[in-house]
Formats: structure tokens, sequence, C-alpha cells
């Protein structure tokens, strides 16, 4: 005989009463009844221990599962009046209101393309704030730490490549219809997008051009424009820790992009040949190359769901579109550590 989902015969614990449609500090648990069982009708147990009487999931037919509305709540803390909630730690109210679509009448995906957007530049701050942290300890020679920050920001990339995917269900048809209320506004001027380019070692001061009318940005990118990158300070350990990098590249002028250099890759040719004496710089070696790659493949699947969603139509930055796209994917941010590929056993 199949086994019957069996439904609580008793009233749930918490009766959830119909509630409005709150405010982020709204009143998704107002109302509730009081969620502790009386401790003395039940003077053996204790208060937050589960009550097989009062969970119904305890009278769940073996085998089957839990019928929606079974889980034990016992001990769910519902009086948050003047206390922090998860809404306000996290600032839901400002962050769930900033989706603004400006279609008129609003077009129902103007909220994917905004909120794909969105988290992007939210996953974007988190990198750079990793990045930064992991430029502050190769500078002080705390390479271990920095190892387990970059693989966090491999995961991020891993994240932000696959939500491409969502983004690829909107279809040229459907952008279309709103496309136009973009104006001149496009991802060329993610700055964020450009500190991580900076950071990174990917400098170009005419970038910083598009950012004229945010001063306190453009300071920012600035400073980081001016800034060592991240595989300028690796290079600079590596010198410190005896590995003859040249001095011209130590003392370059890190405002332009690094160009590969014959004596880096020699370096790099040593340490991947000689793993167990140089095996810190090795990993972070590795490390750096994780997230160059990573962030190849970003630049490859953008290119090519903007390509499948606007063809080959100019971009609402200005620029080409898919041709100047295209260009990008083919930089690397540490062109030895590809080049050492070659030279390994050669
Ligand atoms: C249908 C969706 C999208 C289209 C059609 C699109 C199109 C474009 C185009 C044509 C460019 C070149 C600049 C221009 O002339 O506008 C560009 C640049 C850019 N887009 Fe997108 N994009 C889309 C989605 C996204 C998303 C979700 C992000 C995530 C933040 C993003 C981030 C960027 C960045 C960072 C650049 C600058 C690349 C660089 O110069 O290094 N784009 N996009």
């Amino acid at each position: 005989m199949t086994p019957r989902l069996t439904r609580p015969s008793k009233p749930p614990l918490i009766k959830f009463p119909p509630q409005p449609v709150g405010t982020a500090h709204g009143s998704m648990l107002r109302g509730m009844a009081a969620p502790h069982p009386n401790p003395h009708s039940h003077p053996h147990s204790h208060p937050h221990a589960p009550d097989p009487h009062h969970d119904p999931s305890h009278r769940q037919t073996p085998g089957s599962s839990p019928a929606a509305g079974s889980h034990n709540l016992t001990g769910l803390t519902t009086d948050l009046h003047g206390k922090l909630d998860y809404a306000g730690y996290l600032s839901l109210e400002q962050l769930l209101s900033a989706q603004r679509p400006l279609s008129r009448p609003e077009h129902h995906d103007e909220l994917l393309f905004i909120i794909q957007h969105q988290t992007t530049e939210l996953w974007f701050k988190l990198v750079i704030h990793e990045l930064r942290a992991a430029i502050g300890l190769i500078r002080q020679d705390k390479l271990e730490p920095s190892f387990k920050i970059l693989a966090r920001v491999k995961h991020i990339q891993a994240q932000l490549l696959d939500q491409w995917s969502v983004l690829a269900t909107l279809t040229p048809t459907e952008y279309i219809q709103f496309r136009h209320v973009l104006g001149p506004a496009s991802g060329v001027q993610s700055h964020q997008n450009r500190l991580i380019e900076f950071l990174m070692g990917n400098k170009d001061r005419r970038m910083l051009a598009v950012f004229q009318h945010k001063p306190v940005i453009h300071a920012e990118l600035t400073a980081a424009l001016e800034g060592p990158s991240i595989y300028d300070e690796f290079l600079r350990f590596l010198s410190r820790r005896g590995l003859p990098v040249p001095k011209d590249v130590l003392e370059r002028d890190v405002t332009q992009p690094h160009e590969a250099h014959p004596g880096v890759l020699a370096v790099f040719k040593q340490v991947y040949e000689n793993v167990h004496q140089w095996w810190d710089a090795y990993e972070m070696a590795e490390k750096l190359i994780d997230i160059d790659e990573s962030y190849s493949l970003w630049r490859f699947r953008h290119m090519r769901v903007v390509q499948r969603v606007i063809g080959f139509k100019r971009g609402t930055g200005g620029t080409a579109g898919v041709p100047y796209l295209k260009q990008l994917i083919e930089n690397v941010f540490f062109p030895e550590l590809w080049d050492v590929r070659t030279s390994i056993g050669a």
C-alpha cells in the first residue's frame, strides 16, 4: 500500500495570519502566536527541547516526505520590535528598492537586466575588497593568507561566469523593446570593473575619461592607476626573495600596463622548473593564473551574450559593440605566467 502523507492533526504550533505586504522593516512575523511552549505544562522538558507532542514531523509516516509546514518552529524568535532583524542588518529596504525599471509601461524583462548588473556589481565589490587585501599581504611577504583570499576570488568569478546563462534568456526581441531607456549608460562606465582591471594591472589612463563627471570615483581610479598592481607586488616579492627580477621591471611606470619581459619569463621558468625550492611563489603563480583565466572566460561569455542579444549593433556606451568586446578577450594580465608554459622543459 502506498503510504499516505499525513498532515498534523493538531493545529500548527504557530499560526501565520494573512500578512499585509509590509515594508522591509515591516510585519512579516508580527502578530504570530508565542512560539515557546509553556515550560510549566511540561515540567520535565527543557523549554527549548523539541516537544514530540507539538512537533508534527514526529507524526510523519516512516519513509514519506514531510508535509509542507510540518517543520519544527520551537524557539523561533518572533518579537523583534526594536531589535536588529534580518532586513535591518542587510539594509534590505535600500537594496530591494534599488531596482527601478525605466520602461513605460514597465517591460517585464527590464528587472532581469537590472538585477543581473546589480548582482555582478555586488560581487565586483567583494572582488575589489579581496584583491586589495591580497595586495597588502603580498607587500608584507605574507603569501600564505593571500592564497585563501585569491581562492575566494576564483569562486566569485565562477559565480559571475555561471550567471551569464540567466541573462542569456533575454531575447533580442525583448531587449530591443526597452534598450532605448538606457541612453548612453553602459557597462563600460562600471567603475568597479575598471578598478579591478587596474588592480590586476590592465592600466589605461584613457578609461578615466568616462568618470570625469564623478570626481570621487575619478580620484579613486586615478589612485589605483598610479599604484602597483597585484602582479607588480608579486614581482617585487620575488625580488626580495632573491630571484633576479630585472630592475627596469621593478622600477617601471606602473600607470602603464605591464609588458611581457624576457627577464621575468626567466624568473618564472626557474620557479616552475624548481617547484620544491620555490613552492610559495609557484603556488601564487598558479593562483594568479586561475584568476586571469577566469577573467578572460567572463569577458568571452559577456561578448557572446551581447552578440546573441544585440548582434553587431553599436554599444550604448558608444563603442563598436561586439568587435570592441572581442579584442578584450585576448588580453591577459600576467603574460609571463602564460608564456612560461611554452618555455618549461624547452
Ligand atoms: C544584454 C546585456 C548586455 C549587453 C547588450 C551589453 C553590451 C555591452 C557593450 C556593447 C559593451 C561595450 C561598451 C559600449 O559601447 O556600450 C559593454 C561593455 C561592458 N559591459 Fe556589457 N552588456 C550587457 C550585459 C552586461 C552585464 C550584465 C554586465 C555586468 C556588470 C556588463 C558589464 C560590462 C562591462 C564591465 C563592460 C566594459 C568592458 C570593458 O571595457 O572592459 N554587461 N557591454
